[in-house]
């Protein structure tokens, strides 16, 4: 694995934000990385096509899985992973979209990530699983400011480091909550801040803390005083904004 991932994640990160939401009603992800620019073999892909059906099949009943097919030079690994809160049907309808989206973002490249809302898939000729992914990340955020950064960052790192905490008492890895202290610029009046931290559940719950406390540290860097934002990597996200995002809010 060679990870090489910034250009298409710039890429995609324009697109999001110019976009917004029209992007994601057309199905469009919120992003793709393609690490592994290798030629993709006949064999290598039709492995592919079985992991990715076999995904599809599985996945939705619990928001997870993980498969392999093949053997070297020409062995695929993948994962799945659904939003904690999401559907299975939500989950199937989501992933069927990463599948067809995969050969129009990397049509020549044995590694993989793609990205909605709902769902992330990743494969790889590298076995993966279980291992902490931090060199594949991508970042998303509001762009409007908010009006006190100095509280609202504070405000932000608390909740989201809380969730990180709470992910040990997590059995899907999933772990979502709200805080009080933003001050909505618009309305004047008290808001709620909401987050939620997940893991890719091939991690233990003490790497996927591990993974979580890193991307955090990524807060300054990522959406300094921005109303939403997330950093997403091949094993672990978080998100936080100023609205209700999770259904069941
Ligand atoms: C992929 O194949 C093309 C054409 O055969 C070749 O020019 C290119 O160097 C190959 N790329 C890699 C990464 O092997
Ligand atoms: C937010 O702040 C940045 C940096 O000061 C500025 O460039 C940007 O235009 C602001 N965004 C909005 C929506 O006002």
């Amino acid at each position: 694995m060679s990870p090489s991932p910034f250009s298409f994640a710039t890429a995609f990160l324009f697109a999001a934000l110019v976009f917004g939401k029209s992007a994601a009603e057309v199905a469009s992800p919120l992003f793709g990385l393609c690490f592994n620019p290798e030629n993709v073999t006949s064999l290598y892909q039709a492995n592919l096509d079985n992991l990715l059906a076999s995904l599809y099949k599985n996945v939705p009943a619990t928001g997870f899985g993980t498969h392999s097919v093949g053997r070297y030079p020409n062995q695929v690994y993948g994962l799945a992973l659904c939003r904690g809160d999401v559907s299975p049907s939500d989950c199937s309808t989501c992933l069927s979209n990463a599948r067809d989206e995969i050969p129009k973002i990397c049509p020549n490249d044995q590694g993989v990530i793609v990205g909605y809302d709902n769902c992330l898939l990743k494969f790889d000729d590298a076995d993966f699983l279980g291992k902490i992914d931090l060199s594949n990340r991508f970042y998303l955020y509001n762009v409007n400011n908010v009006t006190n950064p100095a509280v609202f960052n504070k405000n932000t790192r608390e909740l989201l480091t809380k969730l990180a905490e709470d992910i040990y008492m997590a059995p899907n890895l999933f772990a979502s909550g709200e805080a009080k202290g933003y001050t909505s610029p618009l309305k004047k009046k008290k808001g709620v801040l909401y987050g939620m931290v997940q893991c890719t559940r091939d991690l233990s719950a003490s790497d996927c803390k591990k993974c979580l406390d890193e991307i955090i540290g990524e807060l300054p860097s990522c959406c300094d005083g921005k109303e939403g934002g997330r950093v997403i990597s091949g094993s672990c996200n978080f998100r936080y904004e100023v609205y209700p995002f999770l259904s069941g809010n």
